[in-house]
């Protein structure tokens, strides 16, 4: 990775107020980036741009539920308005279920879901593109291992992110002549609120992680690892030996796979 291949590029990040969207906002505010962040949490927002804000002059917070397109566009819009384009759109902001499918009540938790992580990215990505091509840059998705294999309790969630694989694979190869790159992340558990704030079979937050939080990846690892991905334009990047193990076992021995996620329920990590 260039040392300086972050500086002053123009990164739009969603789900940036906590977790993975957080630590990358900082870690790429320390790398000279114009940030431009975004999450529903007015008050998590500014004070994740305060921080970055230590580092780098170019901060811009924008209040923005990607569940809405008028948001997503209003987000882009301020974006060009203040750093005159964009570089990099990093769709990140995300919700998620533990449930089995079965005792879910409401099937809401499974629209919404669809609705922030898959539709959230799609909005962002709409109205971002002719800045991207402007640009030749990059466009960035973080899925999870639940968008590469069945995850039990997950069934609207691996959907949502399953559905973010297929849209992005599809936009790499629509755009490759326009210069526009398309990077996915796949990380496996990492240690955040992204748990607690999980929607249980009644819908609300479980308020406790299932997970045993200490002995999963951390967020500072996840983004070391996101950030020179991101720089070489790396096609995907599957976290855990766990999660690219999984991926030749599943061609040879699938079910094995389904025993192994199983697993990773059952024990929390
Ligand atoms: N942690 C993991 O184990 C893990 C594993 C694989 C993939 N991921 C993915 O990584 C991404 C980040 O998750 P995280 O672990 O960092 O969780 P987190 O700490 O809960 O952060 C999620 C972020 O998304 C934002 N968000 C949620 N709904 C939103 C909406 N409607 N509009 C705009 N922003 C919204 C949240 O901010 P507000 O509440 O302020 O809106 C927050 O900033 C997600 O896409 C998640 O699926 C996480």
């Amino acid at each position: 990775m260039r040392k300086d291949y972050y500086q002053d590029k123009t990164v739009v990040i969603t789900g940036a107020s906590s977790g993975i969207g957080k630590e990358l906002a900082l870690q790429l505010a320390k790398k000279g980036a114009r940030l431009s962040l975004a999450a529903r949490n007015k008050k998590k927002l500014e004070e994740v741009a305060q921080l970055c804000r230590q580092y780098t002059t170019y901060v811009l917070a924008v209040p923005t539920d990607v569940a809405h397109q008028d948001q997503c566009k209003n987000l882009i819009e301020e974006t060009v308005r203040a750093f005159e384009g964009i570089d990099i759109l990093v769709n990140n902001a995300g919700i998620t279920m533990w449930a089995y499918f079965e005792e879910v009540r409401d099937m809401k938790i499974l629209e919404d879901i669809m609705q922030v992580n898959y539709f959230g990215s799609v909005y962002c990505t709409h109205y971002a593109l002719p800045y991207l091509k402007e640009s030749k840059g990059q466009l960035v998705g973080v899925s999870s291992l639940t968008g590469k294999t069945g995850v039990p309790t997950r069934s609207g969630y691996g959907a949502s992110k399953h559905a973010m694989a297929g849209f992005f694979d599809t936009l790499r190869v629509e755009l490759k002549e326009t210069g526009v790159s398309v990077t996915m992340i796949y990380p496996g558990f990492v240690s955040t609120e992204v748990r607690e704030r999980a929607m249980g079979s009644d819908g609300k937050p479980l308020g406790k992680s299932p997970v045993k939080e200490g002995k999963v990846m951390t967020v500072e690892k996840c983004v070391d690892i996101m950030i020179p991905a991101i720089a070489r334009q790396k096609r995907e990047v599957v976290m855990t030996f766990r999660g690219k193990a999984g991926l030749w076992l599943k061609l040879i021995a699938p079910g094995l796979v389904d025993k192994i996620a199983l697993k990773a329920i059952r024990t929390g990590k």
